[in-house]
């Protein structure tokens, strides 16, 4: 890992009066949205905020600090006066906007998988790899959510003690598919209750009361899906540990905006379940919840709109005789941790030099 570990905080942001020009691309996005809230609530010392979406959005008004903001469309020229630019409208924007804002002079913080595995743009946890950044990136990816969410819990176990294997079971909310993925959820959920026929348009499954695996295509090859493989190469790279097996199984659960993990780590030696819960505790980012006199454990109602990492389950794995293997459950608010939040601690990092 990358990993000088520190504390990413707002009150590591110079107030030298230089405060940078910031735009959001794809504003009116579920990500979006809560991007401005992430500047908004961690005082992001901004001179001016810029929002871009498409034409349809254009002239909307969005609250800032205080103010209504107008959106206006994305063109080639949206960029002139940027210093940080935040995209999170999809990979095919990514790829055409991120190098025309790039050769303005922006920095780009990309929320899409675009440029996650260029080997030029670094991947990015503060938490976790900060040291992976330089002064000369032009763009820094912003993870994938289940990636982002697991290496934050997985850091602070793995510098104590080299992990060998994961195997990781998702349990994933309608956010990571957008705004309209989520009204989708509600939508369907209205209509079952009130018993009246349902057809989804936005995902390709029955949603309300039921699960089901993840939307992104099958690899017939390796039987995996676009999203499996993400985490896989994503948690590889963050983790600088490129051999790093991994299986997974993602699913995607009727659940608005949080991510749930259950992950089997196998370390190099013996871990005792105590020693994780003490590291978890005191690892940034990080929350535990392992109550089990209270069968209290991480749940996604319980980490919605905040920004740390809940840990908990911590236990020796006993499909592992050797004993060197620990389970844990693991849940992060999706929006956040998993994508705005993330990226507006890459935005303070690069501030802070
Ligand atoms: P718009 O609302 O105008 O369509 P989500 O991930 O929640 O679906 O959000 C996607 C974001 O990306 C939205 O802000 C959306 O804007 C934006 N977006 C989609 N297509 C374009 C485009 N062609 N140009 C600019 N922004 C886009």
């Amino acid at each position: 890992m990358n990993d000088q570990p520190r504390e990413i905080s707002p009150a590591a942001i110079p107030a030298d009066g230089s405060a940078p020009v910031v735009a959001i691309v794809g504003a009116t996005g579920a990500v979006g949205v809560e991007l401005m809230q992430c500047l908004e609530s961690r005082n992001f010392p901004l001179s001016r905020l810029r929002l871009l979406a498409s034409a349809r959005s254009a002239g909307q008004r969005l609250p800032f600090r205080g103010e209504d903001l107008v959106v206006e469309e994305l063109t080639e020229d949206s960029f002139e006066g940027v210093d940080i630019a935040l995209f999170s409208a999809g990979a095919t924007i990514s790829r055409k906007f991120a190098p025309i804002a790039v050769a303005a002079g922006a920095r780009v913080i990309d929320n899409s998988s675009a440029f996650r595995m260029d080997a030029d743009v670094p991947l990015v946890v503060p938490e976790v790899n900060p040291a992976a950044m330089s002064a000369q990136d032009g763009i820094i990816a912003n993870p994938n959510c289940v990636a982002a969410i697991m290496t934050v819990a997985l850091a602070p176990l793995h510098r104590a003690h080299p992990v060998r294997r994961l195997q990781v079971a998702t349990y994933q909310a309608a956010s990571g598919a957008g705004a309209a993925a989520m009204q989708e959820l509600r939508d369907a959920t209205a209509a079952a209750l009130a018993g009246e026929a349902f057809t989804p348009t936005v995902l390709p499954h029955p949603y309300a009361f039921n699960l089901f695996s993840h939307n992104a295509e099958v690899d017939p090859e390796s039987g995996y899906n676009g999203e499996e493989l993400k985490v896989i190469a994503e948690t590889r790279r963050i983790l600088d540990l490129p051999e790093l097996p991994v299986g997974i199984t993602c699913i995607r659960v009727p659940v608005l905006r949080a991510h749930a993990m259950a992950v089997t780590v196998e370390f190099d030696e013996p871990v005792a379940p105590e020693e994780a819960r003490a590291l978890i505790e005191a690892g940034a980012g990080l929350r535990l919840v392992d109550d089990v006199a209270a069968n209290h454990f991480p749940m996604p109602c319980e980490v919605t709109g905040r920004e740390e990492v809940l840990v908990g389950r911590i236990r020796r794995d006993l499909g592992d005789p050797s004993g060197r293997s620990l389970s844990l459950f693991i849940v992060g608010d999706q929006l956040l941790k998993g994508a705005a939040l993330n990226a507006v601690q890459i935005a303070e990092t690069v501030l802070a030099g």
